[in-house]
């Protein structure tokens, strides 16, 4: 258990069932009235008042919005405008984003060079992302890199006998643009390596996350 450090917060997702496991990480704060609300909302929209908080986080969420025509992230910056609608005027944003670069640090974007170009090309660059944040009218505080990534021998959510399945790629915007063939390909890969007990050298060799990062974290005004 760990203490959020926060009086009251409100936990927001387009997706029910990420609701529903929201509802059981926070049960303890559900329970002690911590939880102001729990809204099934898609974003950009924010379904609060202005100025209704003193912090915003927007987790591992603006890179699964479609990247509008002509890589313009018309849905993130949107979805930043809103977030600096509904804080105070001193409130801080806290998001945590994958940019394009960092893609290539982690061994299961880098099974297929095609997915890994097609994930990139969804995903802002370091300079598309300064561009959004001064769209949305913030400023950037803090930047810095999250090394390591604790769900990559995680067998619950990557399984290696059926990596990328279909209900994952389902909320993962990302990999909407993917072939058949091409997640065939990637999954025959690591099965294979997963039976030939493989597996956790080839991740060792081609996992980047510990020395050059996976997530980024910005904290912006
Ligand atoms: C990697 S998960 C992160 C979930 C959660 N923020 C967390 O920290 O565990 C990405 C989440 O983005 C959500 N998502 C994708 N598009 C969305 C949208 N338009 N509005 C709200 N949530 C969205 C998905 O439902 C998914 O739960």
């Amino acid at each position: 258990m760990f203490d959020m450090g926060v009086g009251r917060m409100a936990l927001l997702d387009a997706s029910a069932d990420m609701l529903c496991v929201a509802r059981e990480k926070f049960a303890v704060e559900i329970k002690a009235n911590k939880v102001s609300a729990i809204a099934q909302t898609s974003l950009p929209k924010i379904p609060f008042d202005d100025g209704t908080f003193d912090a915003v986080l927007l987790n591992t969420v603006l890179h699964h919005l479609p990247s509008g025509s002509g890589r313009n992230f018309f849905h993130a910056v949107e979805t930043l405008k809103e977030a600096r609608r509904v804080l105070q005027p001193d409130g801080v944003i806290a998001i945590t984003l994958l940019l394009d670069t960092s893609s290539t640090n982690a061994w299961f974007l880098n099974l297929s060079p095609e997915i890994l170009d097609k994930i990139c090309s969804v995903s802002p660059s370091a300079e598309e992302w300064n561009k959004m944040v001064f769209a949305a009218g913030l400023k950037c505080l803090l930047k810095t890199n999250l090394h390591g990534f604790g769900l990559l021998g995680d067998e619950d959510y990557i399984e290696y006998n059926n990596i990328f399945k279909q209900e994952w790629r389902n909320s993962i915007v990302m990999f909407e643009h993917t072939t058949k063939e091409e997640i065939e390909h990637v999954s025959q890969k690591v099965k294979s390596l997963h039976m030939k007990g493989e597996i956790k050298g080839w991740i060792k060799d081609h996992d980047k996350t510990q020395q050059f990062g996976f997530i980024s974290l910005f904290l912006c005004q």
